[in-house]
């Protein structure tokens, strides 16, 4: 099997380039990754049962094609991923983010690759108490400049299924926590660990306490494209991949049972919201799919990392 993993050395391409050969016995890795985020480690040690290519290149400028030519999948993970920062590069978010998205559909077209592309369940808001797939237009409200180029790299990926015959699955990934070689702690669950193990306050967005949002284990994250690639699910169609909604205080008592000490601190972030929503993952499942990951075990692996970086704190 040959894969091609765009934005491979970020926090869910560094787990997913290593996740692979375990799924697909032989498989062939392209991995392409600008270094904007200077994830050198994704690349130490890669496992031997994989045969890795890795191309440092900008996926909004370099010769796709020959690149993605008799490729089973090309997963589309790079992007700049900063929610809550990219109202302040509102312009420069909206123009890589959705270029990427465009330049990698489209020569997927061109050589008749199958595109696995990740959006993200921030295009929801709603003010139902669940929402899906189906749900109406009027629930997919993106609440940051982020998410609204999300919807429409969506509906460009939609529209080239139905016009250009592209094989396509749009995964809505939940937040995501879980260890990888290049993780991230900028996104809540992460964030909070790092923060509880070095004895700060949680710095919690002010209206987010009590609120439902959707998380997504890493575990389960990656197994989705491998599920997706062996069952061929290239229907175009969105799927919510959502491990477990949780409110932030669950997530908060959960690393609290871990590290006692754990405080909360109230702060005030432009992304906030008065909406609370479950994400429904009923799509995945009647495809057959199992989520196996769960936030208790995600964070105490994330806690154990960080274990010793703080006197033992936690
Ligand atoms: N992490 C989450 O909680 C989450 C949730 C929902 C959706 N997603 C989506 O999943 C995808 C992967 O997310 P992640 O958490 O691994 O992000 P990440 O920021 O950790 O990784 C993104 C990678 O893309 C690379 N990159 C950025 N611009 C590039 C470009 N122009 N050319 C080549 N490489 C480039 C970066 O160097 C980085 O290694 C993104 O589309 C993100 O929006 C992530």
């Amino acid at each position: 099997m040959r894969f091609v993993v765009t934005g491979g050395l970020g926090h869910i391409g560094s787990r997913l380039i290593r996740y692979l050969p375990q799924r697909f016995k032989g498989a062939e890795i392209v991995i392409i990754d600008n270094m904007a985020t200077q994830r050198y480690p994704s690349l130490f040690d890669l496992p031997d049962e994989g045969r890795y290519r890795f191309v440092e290149a900008d996926a909004t400028t370099v010769a796709l094609e020959p690149l993605f030519e008799g490729a089973d999948a090309v997963v589309n993970l790079a992007a700049i991923t900063d929610a809550a920062g990219s109202f302040a590069n509102r312009e420069k978010v909206e123009r890589e983010n959705y270029g990427i998205t465009e330049r990698v559909a489209l020569a997927c077209v061109a050589v008749g690759a199958p595109l696995i592309t990740a959006s993200s369940t921030s295009v929801y808001g709603t003010q139902k108490s669940r929402v899906d797939e189906d749900c109406e237009a009027s629930d997919l409200a993106p609440q940051s400049p982020y998410a609204e180029t999300k919807l429409r790299e969506e509906a460009l990926v939609a529209e080239l299924a139905a016009g250009r015959g592209l094989k396509a699955t749009i995964f809505r990934y939940g937040t995501i926590f879980g260890v990888s070689p290049g993780m991230r702690f900028h996104t809540a669950v992460n964030k909070f660990c790092w923060q509880a193990v070095l004895g700060q306050k949680l710095t919690v967005w002010r209206t987010a306490y009590d609120q439902m949002r959707p998380y997504l284990d890493l575990s389960d994250a990656v197994e989705a494209i491998a599920f997706a690639v062996e069952k061929k699910m290239f229907d175009a169609r969105v799927y919510n991949v959502v491990t477990s909604n949780h409110t932030v205080r669950d997530v908060v008592e959960a690393i609290r049972a871990r590290v006692p000490s754990t405080e909360v601190t109230f702060v005030d972030e432009r992304i906030m919201n008065q909406l609370s929503y479950e994400v429904d993952n009923t799509r995945m499942l009647a495809a057959g799919f199992q989520f196996k990951g769960s936030l208790q075990t995600g964070l105490a692996e994330t806690i154990a990392r960080l274990r010793n970086m703080n006197g033992g704190a936690a």
